[in-house]
């Protein structure tokens, strides 16, 4: 399991999108020291589960809220940003089920493992096209 860096990640030019991104990515380190520290035996397992429900909530309000600010400024691509959403909170509640349905805390940790993979193609790929989109709408919307 690797860390990832906020610099990895390619840069938002709507702010709070950025601000999102780079929270996201503390989480997910947290919970890779956390699982470390889990194997070891230093780490009791509550802190790791509560940092895991962290995580799933600041996903579904980070996918949340770049779904409100493409529809509040009519993004035209806004089908296909959502879908991929969709399709990480699919695998993100198999994951999840697997973990509080069936104890494997395992699956849990290798999805959140896997994610910096998605994260750095989702957000070069999708959100930054989406961001560049957004702050030019706000531009004008201010210049109006
Ligand atoms: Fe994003
Ligand atoms: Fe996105």
């Amino acid at each position: 399991m690797g860390l990832i860096y906020a610099e990895q990640v390619e840069y938002m030019s709507v702010d709070q999108m950025q601000k999102t991104h780079e929270d996201e990515i503390k989480i997910i380190n947290e919970i890779e020291k956390l699982a470390v520290g889990y194997e070891r035996g230093t780490t009791e397992q509550s802190e790791l589960e509560n940092k895991l429900d962290e995580y799933i909530e600041h996903v579904k309000a980070h996918f949340a809220n770049e779904e409100r600010l493409m529809q509040e400024y009519h993004f035209p691509s806004y089908e296909m940003h959502k879908l991929a959403h969709d399709m990480f909170l699919m695998d993100l509640q198999y994951a999840t089920k697997q973990w509080k349905e069936f104890g494997d805390i395992k699956k849990m940790i290798n999805f959140v493992a896997k994610t910096p993979e998605w994260i750095v193609m989702h957000v070069k790929s999708v959100d930054a096209p989406t961001a560049d989109y957004i702050a030019r709408k706000m531009e004008q919307q201010n210049e109006a």
